[in-house]
């Protein structure tokens, strides 16, 4: 009997010839826009052989017990991988595929957009134009400017570098880039950056980037202690995930006064209420997890977590797998 594999959501189009066209498994899908609901989830990944999910699947002990023993793999179309229980495909010896790398660009270009929309009051200024309140003064909708200032990158991994490397133009070359990682990155030199203490980087930036990896380290890094010790025109960009902010801290903060503009890919939950009290402030602009969002790069995305779910069902090593560290006992 063919491999059975489960694809939680329908791929970009060249991919999903891709898939369709792999003739030695057997392919279920959920063929409605948006994230498969729990249940249809659990229900369709019965005695599957192989899972392609999204980053809005969880993958926890009762997914994989719904699987059941047929299981030889489970292939994120994402970099991240916060929403997969690691410790049970430790347990398990089930490898995890995800897709590094070929976003990189795309998440960096949006980082630098939300700088630049935080930066110059984009939110503010279409809510201007399109409700009539469009004036020009001298004093009217001024933003920060960039030249000089310096950039704080936590997280100086691939997106984190490509991130610093279009920003340096912005800042000129009286600017300044520091980063903050729990190690050395080689590629600081090249780009300027200086690495230093988390401390230093949140009371000296005047922009700071959130570009790492969610896990336990990172968990609501920045919360109302964090807010209090920034710069007060601060521009603060989260394009990693929502769970490194402590959002409550970040509304409370905001409605005391502090912080210069926010812009967020990512928030909790996604997606977020309309009535959510993040959005009440003017000067917090929130894209819907968009990072990785142009067709070239879900269409590499897409294409990677394929290779990982059929090699994974074949039996063969992934090509992109995520580092489990199987538990030998
Ligand atoms: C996007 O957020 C990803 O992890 O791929
Ligand atoms: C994620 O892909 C990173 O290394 O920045």
């Amino acid at each position: 009997m063919a491999p059975k594999v489960l694809l939680t959501q329908i791929l970009p189009p060249d991919s999903q010839k891709l898939i369709e066209s792999a003739k030695d498994i057997e392919l279920v899908y959920w063929d409605k826009t948006g994230a498969i609901p729990r249940e249809k989830f659990l229900e369709l990944a019965k005695g599957v052989d192989g899972i392609l999910c999204m980053l809005t699947d969880k993958i926890d002990s009762e997914l994989l017990d719904a699987a059941g023993p047929n299981l030889k793999v489970v292939s994120t179309m994402s970099v991240g991988y916060d929403h997969v229980d690691l410790s049970e495909f430790r347990k398990r010896s089930i490898p995890l595929g995800h897709t590094p790398g070929v976003l990189t660009d795309a998440v960096a270009d949006i980082t630098v957009l939300l700088v630049l929309a935080a930066a110059r009051r984009i939110r503010e200024g279409f809510r201007a134009v399109e409700k009539g309140e469009w004036i020009w003064s001298p004093t009217w909708m001024l933003g920060v400017q960039l030249t000089n200032k310096t950039i704080g990158i936590v997280g100086l991994g691939r997106i984190g570098s490509a991130t610093a490397l279009r920003l340096k133009p912005f800042i000129g070359n009286n600017g300044k880039i520091i980063y903050f990682g729990r190690v050395e990155k080689p590629i600081a030199s090249s780009l300027g950056a200086t690495k230093v203490e988390f401390d230093t980087l949140i009371r000296e930036s005047d922009v700071i980037c959130i570009c790492c990896a969610l896990n336990e380290e990172t968990k609501e890094m920045f919360n109302y202690e964090v807010f209090k010790k920034m710069k007060s025109n601060v521009i603060l960009v989260n394009t990693a995930r929502g769970g490194i902010i402590r959002q409550d801290d970040l509304c409370r903060a905001l409605s005391e006064g502090m912080l210069g503009s926010v812009g967020l890919d990512v928030v909790t939950p996604e997606p977020l209420n309309p009535n959510d009290p993040l959005l009440k402030f003017d000067k917090v602009t929130v894209v819907p997890h968009i990072g990785s969002g142009t067709l070239e790069t879900r269409t590499m995305m897409a294409n990677i977590a394929i290779e990982n779910v059929l090699s994974g069902v074949r039996g063969e090593t992934l090509p992109h797998a995520v580092e489990v560290n199987f538990d030998t006992k």
